[in-house]
């Protein structure tokens, strides 16, 4: 019996370091990439000053910097995320939120329709909240057709934030995947160019943090439909959806 617990503890301490190993070498792999152009790109210049366009060589570096930097921010939310102490909880109305939220976005090609039931609370830390709404707003915006929505309901004891694309969706085996940092699907979202691949773990990680979830299902007719459930907070003032 104590052996058996045993086993168990060990194996489960060998996955969780065998997690930490894997995503250390990819972070390293992440940050490397445009370290060595940044690298390549001074050396150049050092060896012939004289033929540097300053301009040019700042506008390359800086980018690379800004990259770093977009790594550097995500990776420290993630660990964040992670440590959220459960006393910084609060009644949170969704739909205030999202309205709120969404008022700041400026530029979007597809503006979103909300559908929002009223009164809906969830036991949340707004700021981190709002980041998850935002990272998979950033998504649906660069893969919608036409529509992007946000919709807010309660189904019993759950407070539901869902966010819709009518783009190409998600095939069913890449589902889980695309939550593992550094995943990126789309071939324009490429090491050099997109994103840093870290948004849907920070979301998920967000949402475990809460004691929820985050997951991807189709949505109707097609695209993606990305569904946050959190615990509903206790001192509702509406019936249930
Ligand atoms: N709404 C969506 N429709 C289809 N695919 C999606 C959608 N949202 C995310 N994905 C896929 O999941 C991958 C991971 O998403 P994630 O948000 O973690 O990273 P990213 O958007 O590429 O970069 P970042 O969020 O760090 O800027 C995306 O690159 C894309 O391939
Ligand atoms: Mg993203």
């Amino acid at each position: 019996m104590i052996t058996a617990k045993l086993e168990d503890a060990t194996t489960s301490l060998r996955h969780s370091l065998d997690h930490q190993r894997r995503f250390t070498a990819d972070a390293s792999h992440e940050l490397r990439t445009p370290l060595a152009g940044l690298r390549v790109q001074l050396e150049e210049a050092q060896l012939h000053p004289g033929e540097t366009d300053l301009a040019d060589l700042l506008r390359h570096a800086l980018t690379d910097v800004d990259r770093l930097q977009a790594i550097l921010t995500d990776l420290l939310s993630l660990a964040r995320s992670e440590s959220t102490p459960p006393t910084a909880l609060e009644p949170v109305d969704l739909a205030e939120l999202v309205e709120a939220e969404t008022a700041h976005r400026i530029g979007d090609p597809h503006p979103a329709r909300l559908d929002l039931a009223p009164g809906v609370l969830a036991e949340a830390v707004p700021i981190q909240i709002c980041r998850v709404l935002n990272n998979l707003l950033n998504n649906a915006q660069r893969h919608a057709a036409h529509d992007v929505t946000v919709g807010v309901r309660r189904t019993g004891d759950i407070a539901e934030l869902s966010v819709t694309d009518d783009g190409p969706g998600v095939r069913p085996a890449e589902r889980e995947h695309i939550f593992q940092p550094f995943t990126r699907l789309d071939s324009a979202r490429s090491r050099d160019l997109g994103g840093t691949g870290l948004g849907l773990a920070i979301a998920r990680d967000i949402a475990r943090a809460h004691h929820g979830t985050l997951h991807v299902e189709d949505a109707t007719p097609n695209g993606a439909r990305f569904v946050l459930r959190l615990p509903a907070a206790t001192g509702h003032s509406l019936p249930a959806a």
